[in-house]
């Protein structure tokens, strides 16, 4: 690989680090995580690595799995880890998160930081997560969603074609719910309401011609596998 992206992760990671200090809520978030401790998974890694570059600042010596479906950017980040040297208990794992090659009750922690929303069939990434969770192991999750009541505005028809072609039966409905009913329970939630603007967004363009603005929800939740 080369070119454009070369450097990409290394200046993410540099961004991440240089933007959040100890007194930053993200920080705070990232030092839960790590300090949860055990075998971590980053569903999603991407390109940002979720929360990973905060949480091995914190414990370099932390235990974390990057998972990601997209090979270039595991690639890349091998790269990163390789060229740094640090980090020395972070693994890559190329697969899809709707599918997990892994034992059920393998996981002491799972992080999703925007990446649970971005997977296509996220319901199923939310079961295999409770899955292959130990019992007492949590999801952390800072993810976005629709907001469940401007989803409800929307007509009947319009929902269900919107749920088939997101390959999710629960889409629409909220993390809490979501979460509830794949077997979490909640440990904390909190949330930040904000709207679509009809350019930004293909859902929002939708509820547009049906005269809706469409609300979205940032949840920031901490659930166990009881
Ligand atoms: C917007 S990024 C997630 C943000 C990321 N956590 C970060 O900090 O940059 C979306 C990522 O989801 C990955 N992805 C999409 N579907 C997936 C799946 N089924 N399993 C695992 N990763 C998936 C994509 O390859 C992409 O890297």
């Amino acid at each position: 690989m080369g070119g454009k992206l070369d450097g990409l992760i290394a200046d993410n990671v540099r961004a991440m680090l240089s933007g959040w200090g100890p007194t930053h809520k993200r920080y705070q978030w990232a030092k839960r995580i790590a300090d949860h401790g055990g075998l971590i998974m980053e569903i999603a890694c991407g390109w940002g690595g979720g929360n990973v570059p905060m949480m091995m600042e914190i414990d370099p010596q932390a235990t974390v799995l990057m998972n990601d479906l997209g090979l270039v950017v595991l690639d890349e980040w091998r790269n990163h880890l390789a060229g740094e040297r640090k980090w020395p208990n972070v693994g890559l794992a190329h697969f899809d998160a709707t599918r997990c090659p892994l034992r059920s009750g393998s996981i002491d922690c799972v992080d999703s930081a925007g990446g649970i929303a971005n997977i296509p069939g996220s319901n199923r990434a939310i079961s295999e997560a409770y899955r292959v969770l130990k019992h007492g192991g949590k999801l952390f999750m800072s993810d976005i969603d629709l907001d469940p009541d401007s989803f409800r505005r929307l007509p009947v028809q319009v929902r269900e074609d919107w749920k088939r072609s997101n390959d999710d039966p629960d889409a629409g409905s909220g993390y809490r719910r979501r979460l509830e009913r794949a077997g979490f329970k909640i440990l904390s939630l909190t949330t930040s309401s904000s709207t679509l603007d009809h350019r930004e967004s293909t859902i929002a363009e939708i509820a547009a011609k049906h005269g809706q603005v469409m609300g979205v929800i940032g949840y920031t939740i901490e659930a166990v596998k009881e």
